[in-house]
């Protein structure tokens, strides 16, 4: 285990962050600073538990807040960063670009700035040892064809405005280091899934929607394909990266686990039909339904939707010595009974400025009927 040592965690109330401040907090041994400016995405219920943890505090705020963030850092002397806030959902950069813009470029800027800043200030081996890690995505690499996989070679190549701000934060990162010699990694991962995820994408959308007997939307003909790493093997990951990583690099992260979205949406129906049998849901059961398949519905697909991804993790296995833990069955069933068991916090992040928002820009629909 390392030394108790501060760090600050941005976006920590997010899925990815929420399983990562866990891990950190817990037996990662550290004193976590979580940053994070509570948008939609982020759900009170989540860290509630850690409220009073000795190695846990919470900050309210955003990472464009040129005042706040470096009175942040030197406060609390953090020996790194995990910076994770970002606006991260793709098809809501479809219908509006301005706050990817502002928190994914911006935001990441600003905190690249006074990271420089208390980086600068410090003296040797709290100098060294400094690093600012940036969570990014395999998402800045766009989209491949049949063959092929995203490594740290692959050319940057994003195709949404999600991706193209993500790949101008990656610029940025990078840039500092060449140009500053700030410490910085960044890793590059693919789709992530688990507890806490947010009920706008795909795997909780599908479960949620099910259990309530609403369609189940796949986007076009459903054959592009996503590569799924469970969330509490990639937050090892990042503490692994963090800990043996070589600054100026970045890592691509993945587990080996294709799948077509179709094969995966029916594969989520299977599951649920044994773990919780429409037959034994009451309004379900009023509708005749025999599986939750039958909720399947394509719809008009994601403009510009990425055909498929896919990573070569060899660098990170080799270097750091990391490889994924979770068969990708065995984590479906731990993350659908993670929300079977979790229903108030599901109320919690489906409340509010979520189901307005869903009500009134579904997407590119609305986009659609705006032109
Ligand atoms: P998320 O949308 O669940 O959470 C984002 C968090 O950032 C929220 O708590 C939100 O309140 C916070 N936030 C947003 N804007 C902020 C701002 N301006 N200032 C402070 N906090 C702000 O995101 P996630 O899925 O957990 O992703 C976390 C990071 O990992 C992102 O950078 C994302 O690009 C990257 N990533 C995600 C995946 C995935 O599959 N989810 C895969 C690869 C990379
Ligand atoms: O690859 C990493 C990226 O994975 C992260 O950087 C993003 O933050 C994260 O949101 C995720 O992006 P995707 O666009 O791949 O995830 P999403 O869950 O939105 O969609 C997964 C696939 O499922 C995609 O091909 C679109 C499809 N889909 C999605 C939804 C929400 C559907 O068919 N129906 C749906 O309702």
């Amino acid at each position: 285990m390392p030394e108790k040592r501060t760090v600050l965690v941005t976006g920590g109330c997010g899925f990815i962050g929420t399983n990562l401040v866990r891990l950190l907090v817990g037996s990662g041994g550290y004193h976590v600073v979580n940053l994070d400016a509570l948008t939609y995405a982020a759900n009170p219920l989540s860290l509630v538990d850690l409220a009073d943890h000795p190695r846990y505090e919470f900050v309210k705020g955003n990472i464009t807040d040129r005042r706040l963030v470096p009175a942040l850092f030197e406060k609390y002397q953090p020996a790194g960063v995990f910076h994770l806030a970002a606006e991260t959902h793709v098809d809501r950069s479809i219908v509006s670009v301005d706050d990817f813009v502002q928190t994914n470029v911006i935001g990441t800027y600003s905190l690249l700035e006074a990271a420089h800043a208390y980086w600068s200030g410090l003296q040797g081996e709290r100098r060294n040892k400094f690093l600012f890690l940036h969570v990014s995505t395999d998402e800045v690499f766009g989209s491949l064809g049949k063959e092929g996989y995203f490594s740290e070679e692959t050319p940057y190549a994003p195709n949404s405005p999600y991706s193209a701000s993500k790949a101008a934060s990656d610029h940025f990162v990078r840039a500092y280091h060449q140009t500053y010699g700030l410490p910085t990694i960044i890793t590059n991962c693919s789709n992530n899934y688990g507890p806490y995820q947010f009920p706008e994408k795909m795997i909780p959308l599908m479960i949620l929607n099910a259990l309530s007997g609403k369609p189940l939307p796949v986007y076009g003909d459903g054959a592009n394909v996503r590569d799924w790493i469970y969330v509490k093997d990639y937050c090892k990951a990042i503490q692994r990266v963090f800990e043996n990583g070589r600054a100026g690099e970045a890592y691509v992260v993945g587990a080996g686990n294709e799948r077509r979205n179709i094969d995966l949406v029916r594969q989520i129906c299977d599951f649920l039909d044994e773990i919780a049998p429409p037959a034994e849901i009451h309004p379900l059961r009023e509708r005749g339904l025999k599986s939750y398949a039958e909720l399947i519905q394509f719809v008009e697909d994601r403009p510009g939707h990425d055909h498929r991804y896919a990573i070569d993790a060899a660098k990170i296995t080799r270097q750091l010595g990391w490889q994924a833990e979770v068969g990708f069955e065995a984590g479906l069933r731990l993350t659908i009974e993670w929300y079977l068991s979790n229903l108030e916090w599901v109320k919690q992040a489906s409340s509010g400025s979520y189901g307005e928002w869903i009500e009134k820009n579904y997407a590119w629909r609305a986009l659609k009927e705006k032109k």
